[in-house]
């Protein structure tokens, strides 16, 4: 079973698993202030929906902490500040603001209280969110798992694992309890240029685990597809619109095309946090586009000429017409979407 922590909050240092060094070095992040870990979300040390809102939400704690001998009013005004910085620490993934909203009013419920109350208070919050998080995932996994044939062979984008979460993962959550029911599953990794979440992470969780596997390029995908390799594909989330379009990682939309026209099941994995409530569709999405380096150079080495321009989203968006549904740990919500969606809201 996974063991593997990412994310860790203890006496008062917030340690990441440095996930830009993975898997060649196994390094911890040490996070003692809110800039610390808003610098660790924008610089992708962590990364992934869940956990970047898991990060945001131990954020808020060290805030509090760094905050913690001022004055009442000033705590409270540096507090906003500081959740306002990691609400916009990154854009695409919904998660993130989720934990800030919360996190935010469970201050705004208790500011009546004394400082190291309120700190104490947005601790057990945090915690709870992490906790949630991993039952959360848990619960995704027993749905998914019943739409996972036996000996299925699956194809996986980006890393949705135990880095991309508090902990078990979504989409490999789902491959890792299909594993463990014993269903002699085997999955390719898409390697998910430009940042190689597929090959440098997804691989990584993979190895450690001894799930059969194989790495492969992400224009590879097609073909195995198209030759009938496929019985599966299994896609983490960002923002989920209320009609179903589904915001991740840049190059699933390509996934889902393909799989559509070879009629592959192709389904979105996610927590309901996930899920956007307060948009229509997929064209609400704010896409963040990155650094030209990421895509001009591998491990700092340059790889393209100087001066070439470059176009790098993170992140892009496949319609609900190309999703077979969306499991959630709720169950599992199939078109039309919309409605389906409004009914598992609580
Ligand atoms: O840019 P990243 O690595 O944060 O993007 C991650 C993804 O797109 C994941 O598929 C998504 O966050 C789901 S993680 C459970």
């Amino acid at each position: 079973m996974s063991t593997i922590k990412a994310i860790e909050f203890k006496d008062g240092v917030l340690y990441l698993l440095d996930q830009r060094k993975l898997p060649l070095k196994k390094e911890l992040f040490s996070c003692k202030t809110f800039l610390d870990v808003d610098f660790a979300i924008k610089d992708m040390v962590v990364r992934g929906a869940p956990a970047i809102g898991a990060a945001a939400a131990y954020g808020t704690v060290l805030a509090a902490q760094e905050f913690s001998t001022d004055s009442k009013e000033v705590f409270l005004n540096k507090m906003e500040q500081a959740l306002n910085v990691l609400h916009d620490s990154r854009p695409t993934a919904v998660n993130l603001m989720w934990a800030v909203k919360r996190m935010r009013s469970v201050l705004h419920d208790n500011k009546a209280l004394t400082v190291k109350e309120i700190f104490e208070i947005l601790k057990k919050e945090a915690e709870l969110i992490f906790a949630e998080d991993i039952a959360t995932n848990k619960a995704i996994a027993k749905y998914g798992n019943e739409i996972v044939p036996l000996h299925a062979t699956i194809l996986t984008h980006c890393n949705t694992g135990a880095l991309a979460t508090a902990g078990y993962g979504t989409a490999l959550g789902v491959v890792r309890e299909a594993h463990y029911g014993g269903k002699d599953i085997f999955v390719y990794a898409d390697e998910t240029r430009p940042r190689l979440q597929g090959g440098r992470l997804t691989a990584w969780e993979l190895k450690e685990e001894n799930i059969p596997a194989k790495l492969i390029a992400d224009n590879t995908a097609a073909t195995l597809i198209r030759d009938g390799k496929i019985d599966l594909i299994l896609v983490g989330a960002d923002r989920i619109a209320l009609n179903g379009d589904t915001a991740n990682k840049i190059g699933t939309f390509m996934l889902s095309v393909v799989a559509k026209v070879y009629k592959v099941p192709f389904y979105i994995v996610a927590p309901t946090t996930t899920i956007d409530y307060e948009i229509e569709t997929g064209q609400e999405i704010v896409i963040e586009e990155r650094s030209s380096e990421e895509v001009t150079c591998i491990e700092g080495q340059r790889i393209a000429p100087e001066g070439i321009d470059v176009y790098n989203p993170a992140f892009d968006v496949t319609p609900q017409e190309n999703i077979t549904g969306i499991i959630t740990e709720k169950g599992i919500i199939k078109a039309p979407f919309k409605e389906n969606v409004l009914k598992i809201r609580k």
